[in-house]
């Protein structure tokens, strides 16, 4: 019996780590190609992005790829109602027991979705940090979706034709005409 349960259990151990490598991997391509990887911002950006929000009780606010949810509760602490969109199911259930942890819940909503397939037209605060390579085609649908007056904070990136209207700590400041 020990002979056969001793190798069933290495090749189990084995093809569960190789599911989960080739999970993990997949989606740090798809990220890479998509969005970007998994790095989170430093306290320097996030402090600067909750100035640049300068966030009124009740505003609706997005993280896109919202990472470990670091952004999504920090908008929530200053009065906002947060939505962050993220592929990398890790992630989302970490930032769901971050949510718990805070007592965020019904203020801050984690979703397991790519952000290029959500309507962002409610949202009136957008953040994000990105990819160079995203910044042109991510301009293109916020020009389409949000309405004018939304704010766009971007961390690491500046949009290709939007003139910003501050830049501080690598953090760009953008208000949607
Ligand atoms: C640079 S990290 C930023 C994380 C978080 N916003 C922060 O600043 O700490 C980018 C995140 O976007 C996620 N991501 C990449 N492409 C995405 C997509 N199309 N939709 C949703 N999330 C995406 C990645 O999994 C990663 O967690």
């Amino acid at each position: 019996m020990t002979n056969f349960i001793v190798p069933f259990l290495g090749i189990s151990a084995l093809s569960l780590f190789a599911f989960c490598y080739f999970i993990f991997t997949a989606l740090f391509v798809y990220a890479l190609l998509y969005g970007a990887p998994y790095v989170p911002i430093p306290k320097y950006g996030l402090d600067k992005i909750i100035e640049y929000a300068n966030i009124k009780p009740g505003q609706k606010a997005v993280d896109l790829g919202s990472g470990d949810g670091r952004i999504m509760i920090a908008m929530a602490k200053a009065g906002a109602i947060v939505h962050g969109y993220e592929i990398n199911p890790l992630l989302v259930w970490w930032t769901q027991r971050k949510i718990k942890k805070e007592g965020l819940e019904g203020k801050v909503f984690v979703h397991l979705k790519s952000f290029w397939n959500v309507d962002l037209s409610s949202f009136d605060i957008v953040t994000l940090f990105g990819v160079r390579k995203i910044m042109g085609r991510l301009e293109e649908k916020l020009d389409k979706e949000l309405r004018p007056g939304a704010k766009i904070i971007s961390f690491g990136f500046s949009f290709p034709n939007w003139q910003y209207l501050k830049k501080e700590q690598a953090t760009f400041l953008y208000e949607k005409k």
